[in-house]
């Protein structure tokens, strides 16, 4: 029998519901919010991630994986500016043989006449075999999971942004950056970790956190202007996973105080298109106040092992005079992300074992 919207969008915050609607024969169908993943689907991916990474520096390795999505077709629906991600999706088909198509202004799209979400995504499920999606509503593709799920022909969705909520794949890419950075350190277990910027309305700060709760005992220390504090959702999220944190009103105070114990620093930007709802922020308005911002002063007060991250694009938060530090690793998340979502798409289809198998008969894998 079918559920509505409503009894969909309640599922996902229970444990065994959100895997019954979101999962199909043991691996991700729809991918929606961090909250779907545990830990052992989090380390899996992570190593599909760096199986695909490794087989396609072979000739050999990248004909395997050309194969591996072959004749499948992909649509990007993109009603938000992307560089990232919507290219980084492409690259990751790109690299397992499938077909990508990219549509980036809504209004060249019958949605432009008032269609409804379920007849747009339940339209394109017949002639693609999965959506990608980024949108400046929250609920846009879960509604369009929500809406495929009631059909005989479901296909996934996976968001590639929603609204001010969440961005999942994101979150995904950053931990398989921190896990690598941290290799040698006992992995992502344990780390503190500072999130600066408005949290309340940074869909890669507020997956970040989330994702998070699937490792032991981190501790966030956010660093938030007062309007964009962690929302009252998060933060109950996080106290329900036992994960300790803070917000701050200012990053330089609290980088005195315990920046050498800080072992992670993700920057974002304030997102100011939201003061208009959505759009592209007049250049005047751009970019952070001192408070959120990591001035090359603070370079005394982190380690240099510290790790730096930013999701991108950057404004003025995270100037271009840290690309030197040890720790700075923007571009290799920049790089990450299309690993992982290759290894997404692997998973979603069921392909995953297979190439971690076969990088580990190579001894491409421990
Ligand atoms: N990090 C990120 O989402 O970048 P884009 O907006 O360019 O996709």
């Amino acid at each position: 029998m079918g559920v509505t919207f409503e009894e969909f969008r309640a599922g996902l915050e229970e444990r065994e519901q959100r895997r019954k609607l979101l999962s199909s024969n043991g691996r991700p169908f729809f991918v929606l919010i961090s909250q779907q993943f545990s830990r052992s689907e989090i380390e899996s991916l992570c190593d599909t991630a760096t199986a695909i990474r490794r087989l396609d520096r072979q000739l050999d390795g990248r004909d395997f994986l050309r194969n591996v999505l072959r004749g499948q077709r992909i649509m990007n629906l993109f009603a938000q500016p992307s560089t990232r991600t919507a290219e980084s999706f492409v690259a990751a088909a790109d690299k397992l043989g499938a077909i990508s198509r990219i549509v980036s202004d809504l209004r060249t799209s019958s949605f432009s006449k008032g269609e409804s979400v379920e007849d747009s995504v339940r339209t394109l499920s017949s002639f693609f075999d999965a959506i990608v999606t980024r949108h400046s509503d929250d609920e846009f593709a879960m509604r369009a999971a929500w809406a495929l799920s009631q059909t005989g022909r479901p296909i996934p969705v996976i968001s590639a942004g929603s609204g001010k909520s969440q961005h999942v794949t994101q979150s995904l890419l950053d931990i398989y950056t921190l896990r690598y950075s941290f290799s040698q350190r006992g992995g992502v277990d344990g780390k503190n970790v500072v999130i600066i910027g408005d949290i309340a309305r940074n869909r890669a700060a507020r997956s970040l956190a989330y994702l998070l709760t699937r490792f032991e005992k981190p501790r966030i220390f956010f660093v938030s202007p007062a309007a964009f504090a962690p929302d009252d959702e998060l933060l109950s999220y996080l106290r329900r996973h036992e994960v300790e944190n803070t917000t701050r009103s200012a990053l330089g105070p609290l980088l005195r105080e315990v920046g050498h114990d800080i072992d992670a620093i993700y920057v974002t930007r304030l997102q100011q298109e939201w003061d208009k709802g959505g759009g592209i922020p007049d250049s005047g308005e751009r970019g952070s106040s001192e408070e959120f911002v990591m001035e090359p002063s603070y370079r005394k007060l982190v380690r240099p092992d510290c790790v730096l991250m930013h999701p991108l694009p950057r404004i003025n938060e995270l100037p271009e005079s840290w690309e030197d530090h040890p720790g700075f690793v923007v571009w290799r998340q920049v790089r990450n992300g299309m690993w992982i979502r290759a290894a997404l798409f692997a998973a979603v289809n069921g392909a995953d074992a297979e190439i971690r198998h076969r990088a580990l008969r190579l001894g491409l894998l421990e």
